[in-house]
């Protein structure tokens, strides 16, 4: 392994937490920064915070052995020869990121700045943040020769954050200056040589020794960009197959079918072509809105992107009218929900479209019994349990005495649950599911009326035989 270099990653969210333990895991000596003592201090006692796959052990494995932790943003920096921002760039009212984090980290890094660093922003942010962190550190009397500041965007998906990091299909580094492009290429060349997928425990993914991941040379407003249009592209792409989806259903096709098809279109890809009730979390629905808050500053006209929105917005809607139609009124009708996160394997409900569906269920009358694997703890303090709503132990708490079971999020261990245990739990052995976790056809064997994304629904025989024979609507 090359020389290890000294890093400070400031915020201890889900990016930098992950950066921070996969640059210790790549060999280099980290120290991770945070304003909340809290945070810090359950770190330090080996509390990882968010459910991520292989943090716990590779938080152990380097804790005080190649990563720290500390509130000391100044002494952290003045040891460093790079300083990764990756604080919160939450969404302000009109779109825009709100930046205030990061200009308030880079001025106090300004205070620290005694011999030449490299300031890197990994936060998600748009195009000229660059050029801001540079001007605000110079206006605290910061001479240019003493610091570049390079764009280096991260994209990692949650659930799976550190096999992305560590297995990316690419590297972008935005960087204007030589030194600073030199010093990055340094950081992940344990990855771009390959050498970190030779060493026996390393965690295995797509990579490999013989098929390292490309580093992307860009400038500093292309990583910027890059970023953003990356993120509002596959959020494109699922608004798409959303829509296509309501096209299936209005005419019996099928969704599964249709993607398939498209995606095996090598320009088009199978990968995030999944209906469903639309997309969240903490990037898309706040990375499209200030993508297009930016192109609206810029004069562009890029309307593609409310169109998007729009589609992700109705999708929810859509949904609640399906579980109306099955159940025909919702006034006082008991519901199980099936999943809390926005998707499944993270405990993260941020912009979860589940809650969105939760709120509008009890805002209609009806009665909640949800269960999610990892998402309970966070759903609670946001939506506190009352008479309306109750949290239960597991799946089949959720669907008992049921009018009708919802899935909300693609957990797998959903996918896997005993469907005569379902099926004998529920009032009505309805089921509207919003993930298409299940195959159709056992669904019907399994005597339940099933309605789904973009495929037929299908109805026990017998209502299907009253249908035939004209004496119930069904739909
Ligand atoms: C997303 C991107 O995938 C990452 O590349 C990026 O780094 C990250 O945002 C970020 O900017 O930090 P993440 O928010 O963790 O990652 O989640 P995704 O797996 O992308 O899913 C986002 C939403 O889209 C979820 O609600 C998911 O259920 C939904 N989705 C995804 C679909 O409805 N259909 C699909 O086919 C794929």
């Amino acid at each position: 392994m090359s020389e290890p270099i000294q890093i400070a990653v400031v915020g201890s969210g889900y990016v930098g937490l992950v950066a921070a333990v996969c640059f210790a895991e790549i060999g280099h000596q980290v120290v991770c920064v945070d304003n909340d003592q809290g945070k810090v201090a359950a770190l330090e006692s080996g509390d990882v915070l968010i459910h991520e796959k292989h943090l716990p052990e590779l938080l152990k494995r380097y804790h005080n052995n190649g990563i720290r932790f500390t509130t000391d943003l100044h002494e952290a920096a003045g040891g460093s020869q790079a300083i990764f921002i990756a604080v919160g760039t939450p969404q302000s009212e009109t779109g825009d990121a709100d930046l205030s984090y990061v200009e308030a980290v880079a001025c106090e890094i300004a205070r620290s700045l005694t011999s030449y660093k490299v300031i890197v922003e990994k936060s998600t942010v748009p195009v000229y943040t660059n050029e801001w962190i540079g001007r605000s550190i110079e206006r605290n009397g910061v001479p240019r020769r003493l610091f570049d500041v390079v764009s280096n965007p991260e994209f990692l998906r949650e659930g799976t954050a550190v096999e992305d990091f560590l297995h990316p299909d690419r590297i972008v580094v935005g960087a204007d200056s030589e030194a600073a492009a030199a010093l990055l290429g340094a950081i992940y060349a344990p990855l771009t040589s390959g050498a970190y997928y030779s060493r026996p425990q390393a965690i295995s993914g797509c990579c490999s020794a013989s098929q390292p991941p490309p580093l992307l040379h860009t400038s500093t407003k292309s990583a910027e960009i890059i970023k953003h249009a990356s993120n509002a592209f596959l959020a494109l792409k699922i608004s798409f197959i959303n829509a296509v989806s309501n096209l299936c259903e209005a005419t019996d096709a099928n969704i599964e079918q249709v993607a398939r098809g498209i995606g095996l279109d090598r320009r088009i890809g199978p990968r995030f072509l999944r209906p469903g009730i639309g997309y969240g979390g903490s990037c898309f629905p706040k990375d499209v809105a200030a993508f297009r808050s930016v192109a609206e500053q810029l004069g562009i006209g890029f309307n593609l992107l409310t169109e998007i929105e729009k589609i992700n917005a109705l999708q929810k809607k859509r949904f609640l009218a399906k579980v109306r139609s099955a159940l025909w009124t919702l006034r006082g009708k008991r519901i199980g929900v099936l999943g809390l996160a926005f998707k499944g394997e993270t405990d993260d409900i941020r912009e979860s479209p589940a809650i969105d569906l939760v709120q509008m269920l009890l805002a209609e009358g009806c009665s909640v019994a949800a269960y999610d694997p990892a998402a309970m703890e966070r759903s609670q303090q946001a939506l506190p349990a009352s008479a309306q709503l109750r949290y239960v132990e597991d799946a089949y708490a959720a669907a008992r005495d049921a009018d009708a079971l919802l899935v909300l999020t693609d957990w797998a261990e959903f996918a896997a649950l005993d469907l005569k245990r379902l099926a004998g739990a529920l009032r009505y052995p309805i089921v509207v599911d919003g993930r298409n976790l299940f195959d159709p056809r056992l669904m019907q064997e399994h005597g339940f009326t099933y309605i789904s994304v973009g495929r037929p629904a299908v109805y026990p025989a017998r209502e299907v035989e009253l249908a035939t024979a004209g004496t119930v609507r069904t739909v």
